[in-house]
């Protein structure tokens, strides 16, 4: 008889131990996370720095409350269980007017302060310095356009920031709404059409990190990411110079869209595989799919059969140089909105288009 009953309290704490190692192992998914970058906890900025020093003092009243409340909740429950010898009923306690003023007051003054320390970084966040670098951000479904000051030039997908200098971005979108964050560095702004909203941040270390969308956008939405490398002045002003001179040999500098198409036959010869290349890299990949799955445009499945037929009197070539550069001029069948970025034609050199109208012509 004995022994049932040990066998019984045995087995109970073994599953107690299991609940709590399955508690200890969800707990720790989130603290993994958080270790290593692109961790909001591992800041390269003073605002992301002001931002990690708010939550650990959140976290630590936090633990403070939690550790109390808990411990006084276990305590009752331990001491004041139900004895195996007697039932009677413990003694009934009904209100508290200091422990309920108490509770009330204290978690008060917890909001109050808290309160007034996130709006103290919310509004230093918000203006940011005279001198500011000015950068324009886009958001489309499912990437992102950089403009770097008034300089022509811009970027999809790669974000370049000069170290040790205030940036100022102005951020919109094109579509739906998404949300600018690079979470060592700051942002975590929404990009909404129509409005444009302003953060800024100075990164204070140079290398590369990682910025995502975080705002739920879409299918694609998980795969709206950039890289953002910060550079020391010296480097970044060679990288914007070395940019200015390329945007210059675009095939329509500074048009959006390009007013003239080129006649394909006066572009040099394409390489499909710099095509392949310059489709992942340059964004194409994100709309349009080369297996058949449809995306946020066609297909390019089968596309150099379609394209042949597609307009009067344009050869295949022709058509598609057309709707990269210009693609608003047509609407593929099912696609009833033009949401392509019209900025192909100052980005893309002669070269670069006949690659990749080499490459489309073989799909
Ligand atoms: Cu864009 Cu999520």
């Amino acid at each position: 008889m004995k022994s049932k009953v040990q066998r019984k309290k045995l087995q109970s704490m073994q599953r107690w131990i299991l609940v709590l190692a399955l508690l200890v192992l969800v707990l720790l998914i989130p603290a993994r996370a958080l270790a290593g970058p692109p961790s909001p906890l591992i800041p390269a900025s003073e605002g992301a720095a002001e931002i990690a020093k708010l939550f650990y003092l959140v976290l630590a009243m936090a633990l403070v409350v939690f550790v109390l409340v808990e411990g006084l909740l276990v305590y009752a429950i331990f001491r004041y269980r139900r004895r195996e010898d007697g039932d009677e009923q413990p003694e009934q306690i009904h209100g508290n007017a200091t422990l309920e003023i108490m509770w009330t007051i204290v978690p008060a003054i917890i909001m109050a302060v808290l309160f007034v320390l996130t709006l103290r970084t919310l509004q230093a966040m918000r203006n940011a310095p005279r001198d500011s670098y000015q950068i324009a951000v886009e958001g489309h479904q499912w990437f992102w356009i950089f403009r770097y000051g008034d300089t022509g030039v811009t970027t999809q997908n790669v974000l370049h920031l000069p170290a040790d200098r205030p940036v100022e971005f102005t951020i919109t979108s094109k579509d739906v709404i998404h949300s600018f964050w690079v979470p060592q560095l700051g942002g975590k702004m929404d990009a909404i059409p129509g409005h444009v909203n302003t953060t800024w941040f100075v990164p204070d270390k140079p290398g590369t990190y990682a910025g995502e969308c975080a705002e739920f956008c879409g299918l694609q939405h998980y795969a709206m990411l950039f890289d953002v490398v910060v550079e020391p002045q010296d480097t970044f002003d060679a990288w914007i110079f070395h940019e200015i001179e390329l945007s210059k040999q675009t095939i329509c500098p500074g048009e959006e869209p390009c007013k003239n198409v080129p006649d394909v036959a006066t572009v040099p010869e394409g390489n499909a595989a710099n095509g392949q290349a310059l489709y992942d890299s340059k964004g194409c990949k994100s709309c349009h799919s080369l297996d058949g799955s449809p995306l946020v445009g066609p297909t390019f499945r089968g596309f150099s059969q379609r394209a042949a037929g597609r307009t009067l009197g344009e050869s295949a070539q022709q058509y598609v140089a057309h709707s990269i550069l210009r693609p608003c001029d047509f609407l593929a069948p099912g696609f009833p909105n033009c949401v392509m970025p019209q900025t192909f034609g100052s980005t893309l050199h002669a070269q670069e288009l006949s690659d990749l109208i080499a490459f489309l012509m073989q799909q």
